[in-house]
């Protein structure tokens, strides 16, 4: 019987950080044996902030070292870079004609990024949207928010359903996408009156979706937000951002609850640390005897132990070109092959057939 199809991509946008390794790579390493993996960068992804081709490319090469310094191993799961499949683009345009404007204009990420773009503030709970919309559709500045970023819901669901994945690992934030994904996979079925996209699905082995917090005291950790550590850390880099992790005065009655940037340090001391240390560390505090100062040198040290060995790989394979230009090959080549069967089959269901 053949493998369940699994994809997943990263946007190359600089280094790998802990958010993408809990949110996404650790989880393509432990799947790579059983499933028919296809993980990618993300790099027409990368466009839509308009990054300077230099770092475009350096990044794309950065975060292939990296997936292949966590593990992935291309002999098993097939590695490729997005802009080597063009079949993509193309079907990226199909695709397109299924999806309202209305609905990508009220996708979280699209609203996120675009008031970041034009430098104004999210509104207060409960405030509609028909201001913010305003201000896009009339700002003299709205070049800065480009189609692409509205889009690129159908660009990732393109990823998806271009690969007839059924599974796709991804941390929490991606998930209204994947919504999206199984929304326009539908629509083009009963459009068409077809039988034809799988509806996809994240994939946590029966977890729930992991969301990483910053250590600045509030939201996740992204690139974005400034408050990333990366799996390629120096160590005392990486102990520095945690020892200046964001805390409170400390708990002053037995059992208090927590303030949101000590519950943000528990939930990272779960991901990388023992049941044990954890349990040590939440009784310290039921029972007020914590010293944030332990907590966090622990967590810098598990932390560490996670990302050394990846850190340790990089650089050799960062310096073998032949190699990384080998496995995108190979990768490109497979990825191609089934996006070009699929780009064939929509192309014939919507009606563009050869003279
Ligand atoms: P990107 O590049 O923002 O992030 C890559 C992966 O890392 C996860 N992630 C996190 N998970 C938990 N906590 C965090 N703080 C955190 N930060 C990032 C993301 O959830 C993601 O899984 N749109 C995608 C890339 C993409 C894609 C696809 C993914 C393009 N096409 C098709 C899957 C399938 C993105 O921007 O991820």
């Amino acid at each position: 019987m053949s493998k369940e199809i699994v994809l997943s991509g990263i946007r190359s946008t600089g280094n790998l950080h802990l958010g993408n390794y809990y949110g996404a790579l650790r989880k393509f390493v432990k799947i790579q044996d059983d499933y028919d993996c296809r993980f990618f960068i993300a790099d027409l992804h990368a466009l839509t902030t308009n990054p300077d081709p230099n770092d475009l490319h350096a990044n794309v090469k950065k975060i292939l070292a990296e997936y292949l310094a966590a593990g992935i191993d291309p002999d098993k799961a097939t590695i490729f870079i997005q802009s080597d499949v063009p079949e993509i683009a193309e079907m990226y345009l199909l695709l397109n004609m299924h999806v309202g404007i209305g609905e990508l204009m009220r996708t979280t990420s699209f609203k996120d990024k675009a008031r970041k773009a034009l430098g104004i503030s999210a509104p207060a709970e409960g405030d509609d949207d028909e201001a913010f919309e305003k201000q896009i559709i009339g700002s003299e500045t709205n070049k800065r928010v480009n189609a692409g970023l509205l889009t690129y819901p159908t660009l990732m669901a393109v990823d998806i359903l271009i690969q007839k994945a059924t599974k796709v690992p991804v941390g929490k934030d991606q998930l209204q996408h994947l919504e999206l994904t199984r929304r326009f996979a539908r629509r083009f079925n009963s459009f068409y009156g077809v039988d034809y996209f799988p509806e996809p699905y994240d994939f946590d082995f029966g977890g729930a979706p992991v969301k990483v917090p910053g250590l600045d005291g509030s939201g996740k950790m992204g690139k974005s937000e400034g408050n990333c550590i990366y799996l390629v850390d120096d160590p005392k880099v990486l102990r520095k951002k945690v020892m200046r992790a964001v805390t409170d005065e400390g708990p002053q009655t037995p059992n208090s609850p927590m303030s949101e940037p000590v519950a943000n340090l528990f939930s990272l001391l779960e991901l990388t640390s023992t049941p044990d240390v954890v349990k040590h560390f939440r009784d310290a505090y039921a029972d007020c005897s914590i010293r944030y100062g332990d907590l966090k040198k622990q967590l810098a040290e598990d932390i560490l132990a996670v990302t050394t060995p990846i850190r340790d790989r990089v650089n050799d394979i960062l310096a073998d070109d032949d190699y990384l230009r080998r496995v995108v090959k190979q990768g490109a080549e497979k990825a191609r092959e089934s996006a070009a069967r699929t780009l064939a089959d929509v192309r014939e269901i919507m009606g563009i057939r050869k003279f």
